[in-house]
Formats: structure tokens, C-alpha cells, sequence
């Protein structure tokens, strides 16, 4: 890596830049892949994920917010452990610190509706009660948790890509010429 000259790296960048671009398809192809991993749900993860942005936009959530209801999930493309903190950090750079917080917390906040039956203290959610992003967070984990209804119904991933290729196509690179 040391031996490359400033022309390497301006074609790493060239390149680097073209793969950045591709990222809203891959996400998209991402929230597709969720069709049919329920993992013991009523609904699978892309229903759950179209559900949760629909509730949103019904309830008139900003669109950052909304696109945060329908990826914040993608984590579990690769893993359930650790999920919420994978997913804010893929969106970080597309949204605000505040609704970084919020999903990197997202467990969390759902831990109110069930940690009580699986041994863990339901509660911890109230250590955020001082911040200013708290009350938007139990709104999204009011959301999240009511959409595992199979009898919800919500607009296709397609009404939401737009929403997908208008944040996630501001990614930031610099190269200083
Ligand atoms: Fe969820």
C-alpha cells in the first residue's frame, strides 16, 4: 500500500467512488433479501421493515425518520447480535446524531415490551431519559414492536426507494486535487 503512487490512489478513489455509488441498490437488494427470515415472527423482516416505515409515514414522520423505520433492521443481514449499533453506523453518515442514537439504541427501547419475559431488566431503557432524543425513541420502538401484525397493511418497498437513493446517495468523500 505504501508503494502506491498519487495516481493508484486516484484510481482506488475513481473506483472507490463508483462502488460508494452502488450502495442505495445494494441496500435495496438487502431489505429484498428479508423476504421470507422470520425468525419465529408473524411476518418476515421486509413486511416488519415495510410496516414499521408505513406506521411512520401514516403517523407524518419526517422523511429521515421514515427511512430510519424501514433500514433499521439491516443489521441483521449479517447478524441479530449486535444489529441495532450495525445499522446505525451503515446510516450514520446519511442522517442526524440524533436518529443515529436512536437506532444505535433500538434494542433497547424494545427491551421495555419483552426483556421482563426473557430474564433481562426491562427498564434499562430509562438510563436515556435525560436526553433529547429519548421521547422519539419510544416512539420508534412503539412502531417497531406493533409491526409484527400480519393483518397491517403496508406500501411496497417500492413507494420507499426513492426515499433510499435520496439519502443514501450523499455520501461523503473528498479528494483534494
Ligand atoms: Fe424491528
Amino acid at each position: 500500500m505504501d508503494e502506491a503512487s498519487r495516481n493508484d490512489w486516484k484510481l482506488i478513489y475513481d473506483q472507490s467512488v463508483a462502488y460508494q455509488q452502488q450502495m442505495p441498490q445494494r441496500v435495496k437488494d438487502i431489505l429484498k433479501s428479508f423476504a421470507g427470515v422470520s425468525n419465529g415472527f408473524p411476518v418476515d423482516q421486509l413486511d416488519h421493515s415495510l410496516q414499521m416505515a408505513t406506521r411512520a409515514k401514516n403517523e407524518q414522520a419526517d422523511d429521515e425518520m421514515i427511512l430510519c423505520c424501514l433500514l433499521h433492521d439491516i443489521g441483521k443481514a449479517i447478524t441479530t447480535v449486535n444489529h441495532d449499533r450495525i445499522g446505525a453506523e451503515i446510516l450514520r453518515q446519511f442522517i442526524s446524531h440524533e436518529r443515529y442514537l436512536i437506532l444505535y439504541h433500538h434494542q433497547i427501547f424494545q427491551g421495555r415490551y419483552y426483556y421482563s419475559k426473557i430474564g433481562k431488566n426491562p427498564d434499562e431503557y430509562l438510563k436515556f431519559n435525560e436526553e433529547p432524543w429519548f421521547q422519539d425513541a419510544l416512539l420508534f420502538s412503539q412502531w417497531d414492536q406493533l409491526s409484527f401484525d400480519p393483518d397491517y397493511p403496508h406500501l411496497p418497498l417500492g413507494s420507499f426507494e426513492p426515499l433510499i437513493d435520496q439519502f443514501l446517495g450523499k455520501y461523503h468523500f473528498t479528494w483534494e486535487e
